[in-house]
């Protein structure tokens, strides 16, 4: 019987009929007895090591893409005041080595918010994703770890699990090679007669993961692992100098879970940000239901070194609002009793997945005409900024359009996003 766990004296290699590990993925096929050994899951952790350093994940782009895509970058000035600035070119929004420089020098450099604690709350749950050409896989194992890999095989490369749920390990779906949620290959079907296969070295490629307040991060850098940072410092690596405000003032990690909620957008990632961080400017006219419980005129924006934040007074109904958003594209609302976070992932260079995961106030959380109206509200805007988003993307693939300009009292937020992702861009 193969096991799945991660304990000495899990089996390697069995190819007999007895039954598999509840897999997450369908079942491997019968094979013939192969030679048994043992192993642990640390070993193969720290010989991953120098097959990540060797491994390459980043995008294959040529030297004269890259350099065409700085000079696309160099055609925004962070220097010159919001008051006299011009927007970056619609070329930001639209080029596809845009995109792959971003991949490069943003979302596949330090941490990136992927998803939500709710997603692997027990022991053997798991979710999975992708951000550019990183196929990735979030799980907590059977002791309770948190861990991520890459989710691709290591025989022939399939993606190894979907979606998400829960199991006990992964058996891909090609040949049946199976790994433990440790990342540990427990099973290789039918490779009886090969020679200088060390079981140890084919276990899946780990990926450094960790929890800030609701998010789940993932270090995407090909060294992540040989750094070995910190995870205590995830807050400040991540969000700056802000991190502690939020921790205290936005990120209320009392509320409780409720929902998730996902949108594919026709438009480029950051048309979906920008549309986030204009202080409320587009509200009075694209929002009309939302603005009738705000004070727009109360709405103020601070900037921090990585994040910036967006408050405005609210009526009766929704108390305070409170926005924040990393250069990546991961933002937080909280209102009245509410909180969602966003996280806005590129699927290419006109098109985006944003997740909403909702929280709220525990004593709340049964009343079900007030939540089912909060979040029929709630999409109501996602909607509503969707069709802008999309009418925004359409507009900047015009040749009618290049720049624009800021409005500087309410749009400053949005200048901050651009000047870090130049700065960004630029290392
Ligand atoms: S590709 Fe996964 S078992 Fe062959």
């Amino acid at each position: 019987m193969i096991t799945s766990d991660n304990r000495e004296g899990a089996r390697y290699g069995d190819d007999d009929d007895e039954p598999h590990c509840p897999s997450i993925l369908g079942p491997a096929q019968n094979q013939k007895p192969i030679p048994k050994f043992t192993h642990t899951t640390r070993p193969i952790t720290q010989s991953l090591k120098s097959i990540l350093i060797r491994s390459s994940h980043q995008p294959n782009h040529s030297l004269l893409s890259q350099e065409s895509a700085r000079s696309l970058v160099q055609q925004f000035n962070p220097n010159i005041p919001i008051q006299e600035a011009i927007t970056p070119p619609s070329s930001w929004y639209t080029a596809p080595n845009f995109l792959s420089l971003e991949f490069d020098q943003v979302f596949f450099t330090g941490w990136q918010a992927v998803g939500c604690t709710e997603q692997v709350q027990e022991a053997n749950s798991y979710f999975t994703g992708r951000l550019g050409n990183i196929e990735y896989v979030v799980c907590r194992d059977e002791t309770g770890e948190l861990r991520a890999f890459h989710n691709v095989c290591r025989h022939h490369a399939s993606l190894l699990a979907f979606g998400s749920g829960k199991g006990s390990c992964f058996t891909c779906p090609y040949h049946g090679w199976t790994y433990g949620l440790n990342g540990a290959l427990l099973k290789a079907t039918r490779i009886t007669g090969i020679k200088n296969f060390n079981v140890k070295e084919f276990g899946l490629v780990p990926l450094r993961v960790a929890i800030w307040g609701p998010f789940i991060l993932l270090n995407l850098e090909q060294e992540a692992f040989s750094q070995q940072g910190c995870e205590d410092d995830v807050g400040m690596e991540w969000l700056g100098s802000s991190s502690e405000i939020l921790s205290t003032n936005g990120v209320d990690t009392s509320l409780s879970y409720l929902c998730k909620r996902e949108y594919t957008i026709e438009c480029n990632w950051k048309v979906f940000c920008d549309n986030y961080l204009d202080g409320g400017y587009h509200v009075p006219f694209a929002h009309k239901d939302l603005a009738s419980g705000l004070k727009l005129d109360s709405y103020s924006t601070t900037v921090y070194e990585k994040v910036s934040i967006q408050r405005c007074d609210g009526g009766e109904v929704l108390g305070r609002h409170f926005q924040t958003v990393s250069c990546s594209g991961a933002a937080e609302d909280r209102y009245g009793p509410w909180m969602d976070t966003n996280l806005v992932l590129p699927l290419g260079p006109r098109r985006c997945k944003v997740i909403f995961d909702y929280f709220l106030d525990a004593s709340l959380k049964d009343d079900e005409a007030f939540v089912t109206k909060s979040l029929e509200d709630s999409k109501k805007v996602q909607m509503e900024d969707i069709e802008l988003c999309e009418w925004v993307q359409r507009g900047l693939e015009s040749p009618a359009y290049d720049s624009g300009r800021y409005a500087p009292m309410v749009e400053k937020a949005m200048h901050h996003f651009h000047c870090l992702l130049h700065q960004n861009l630029m290392k």
